[in-house]
């Protein structure tokens, strides 16, 4: 039996929402890292954040930082930007360090004031929704 998590950090609500329809699809409750969940064995954790400033939020980092060694095997990053270009590149490295392996990333649109205002819409949170699927649809195969 797996077992998958979904965490997610969010500072406007778009990866608290894009988590949520996640995890409605997988059947796996959205843990925020500020109610700091402990991470045991996983399988597959999806990590959903956006980004700020160019990088992550720092409690993000902090928060995957303090993961123990060991417990998680595989990691998906789904990730919101606005310019959709930057991806939670300081996120990837903490896990590769710890030697865990990155499935896959999507960049997800989202928005900062005026600039693609609307996003995420729901086209995108089903392109996300879709995305995560088929990596766990891949991984039983
Ligand atoms: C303070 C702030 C800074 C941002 N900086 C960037 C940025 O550097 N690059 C980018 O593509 N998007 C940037 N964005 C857009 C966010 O990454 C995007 O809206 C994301 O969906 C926010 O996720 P959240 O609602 O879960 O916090 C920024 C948003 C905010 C609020």
């Amino acid at each position: 039996m797996t077992k998958n998590r979904i965490i997610y950090a969010s500072k406007t609500g778009h990866s608290k929402k894009m988590a949520a329809a996640i995890g409605k699809v997988l059947d796996i409750i959205p843990d925020n890292i500020t109610s700091n969940p402990v991470i045991e064995e996983t399988d597959f954790l999806f990590i959903v954040g956006g980004i700020y400033g160019g990088g992550s939020l720092p409690e993000l980092l902090t928060f995957v930082q303090a993961i123990e060694d060991k417990k998680v095997r595989k990691a998906v990053l789904i990730t919101s930007c606005a310019a959709k270009k930057q991806g939670q590149d300081s996120v990837r490295s903490i896990l590769e360090d710890k030697g865990i392996t990155i499935v896959d990333e999507i960049l997800c649109q989202g928005s900062f004031l005026f600039m693609k205002i609307g996003h995420p819409n729901k086209t995108d949170i089903t392109e996300a929704v879709n995305f995560a699927a088929n990596i766990l649809k891949g991984a039983v195969k």
